[in-house]
């Protein structure tokens, strides 16, 4: 079993002080431009520091891929000014920065991209309400995308980040090319699994040449992904389980399962006996190291989950109270403020727009 205090080596050499790491949360914070705000920074220098890792929020390598306002931007040069002043924020006190990056696909609007359409791999609206119908991507389109993914990586590297998480979970543009709802393409792109995971396979091994031709010391790459999708037809473990394997190969530094509750039992009926995590951690074995978010809340939680990952993401409960890690670290977990209402959001650092959302998601720990 891992011990939350522990230090983690990955394969580049980065070491991590201990084996908790902040879970990407967007900030919506950023300039309508994707610069970084000032109060942005604000943000994750209160929550920096106690953690081993921070994960940014999502940034978009890709103009067409934003995905929402208030979103970080790195898919020019102009953002590396911003950038570097966000990465020196979250190394204070050795915690490392890592910037995750990715292309919103059909999870976007015509509103958020200025009058342009949507892009996704195949023109099949998202099961939302008033999800608007995509155009699907051209193949020298995609190429651009990857090469996008590649260069917002060397940015990564040039502003001081400790590594980058390419974002393949949460629905958008990568997982849209593996998932079998949004990927209808006939040509290399889509079809049967592997070639659905061609999208992926091109740009993991684009980002990892990149950082290893780079030269960089100790700059770590790791995945993101989702496993279960709900549309029919979607994203089923089984075809997590070939993804995870194939990944497990590469040279990442970890994968991340991403979740919103460690405990969850997968939705198929061949995959009932334990959770999607157990399923996940047999696959992998110690090719690479894991890390699951969702629900981590108590010291009690970061143990279970420790006792099958290498470490655990934690999101929710670090909005609400910047020092949980210590808090827990310190075992003082009677200290740790688990509702919003001790605090106004000012205090948190906690934009209009997540506010909102939490209130959405959380209401019971809002008041
Ligand atoms: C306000 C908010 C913003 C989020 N933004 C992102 C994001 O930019 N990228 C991402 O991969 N996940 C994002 N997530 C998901 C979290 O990383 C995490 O998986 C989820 O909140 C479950 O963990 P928790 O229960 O510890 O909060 C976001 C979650 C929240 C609450």
């Amino acid at each position: 079993m891992n011990h939350l205090d522990e230090k983690l080596t990955f394969k580049r050499g980065l070491t991590l002080k201990n084996r908790i790491v902040i879970a990407p949360m967007t900030t919506k914070m950023s300039f309508f431009d994707g610069v970084v705000t000032n109060d942005e920074i604000d943000y994750y220098a209160l929550r920096s520091g106690e953690a081993g890792a921070f994960i940014t929020a999502a940034a978009n390598v890709h103009e067409g891929g934003k995905g929402w306002d208030g979103e970080l931007g790195v898919y020019d040069d102009r953002f590396i000014p911003g950038l570097s002043k966000l990465a020196a924020a979250i190394k204070k006190n050795g915690t490392k920065a890592i910037l995750q990056i990715f292309h919103g696909g059909r999870m976007t609007d015509s509103k958020v991209l200025q009058g342009v359409q949507p892009v996704a791999p195949s023109a099949i609206p998202a099961e939302r309400p008033n999800a608007e119908t995509p155009r699907a991507l051209e193949e020298a389109e995609i190429y651009d995308i990857l090469e996008g993914f590649k260069k917002a990586t060397e940015r990564a590297i040039k502003a001081g980040f400790d590594g980058v998480e390419i974002h393949g979970a949460n629905t958008y543009l990568i997982q849209q090319f593996f998932s079998p709802h949004s990927n209808r393409r006939t040509d290399d792109w889509g079809g049967s699994l592997e070639k659905r995971f061609k999208f992926i396979n091109e740009l993991v091994d684009g980002v990892t040449s990149v950082v290893d031709r780079s030269g960089v010391k100790d700059f770590i790459v790791g995945y993101r992904f989702s496993p279960e999708e709900y549309e029919e037809p979607g994203i089923r473990l089984s075809d997590t389980l070939y993804l995870v394997d194939r990944l497990a190969d590469k040279p990442l530094d970890y994968l991340h399962m991403s979740s919103n509750d460690y405990k969850k039992v997968s939705v198929s009926e061949e995959f009932k006996e334990k959770t999607i995590l157990t399923y996940i951690k047999e696959r992998v074995g110690d090719r690479v190291p894991l890390i699951v978010a969702g629900d981590i809340r108590t010291r009690k939680d970061v143990e279970t989950v420790l006792e099958t990952t290498d470490l655990v993401a934690v999101g929710r409960a670090i909005l609400i109270d910047p020092h949980w890690t210590q808090k827990i670290l310190d075992d003082k977990e009677s200290l740790i403020r688990t509702e919003l209402f001790h605090y106004d959001r000012e205090e948190l650092r906690i934009s209009n727009g997540v506010w909102g959302f939490l209130q959405m998601m959380m209401p019971e720990r809002l008041k």
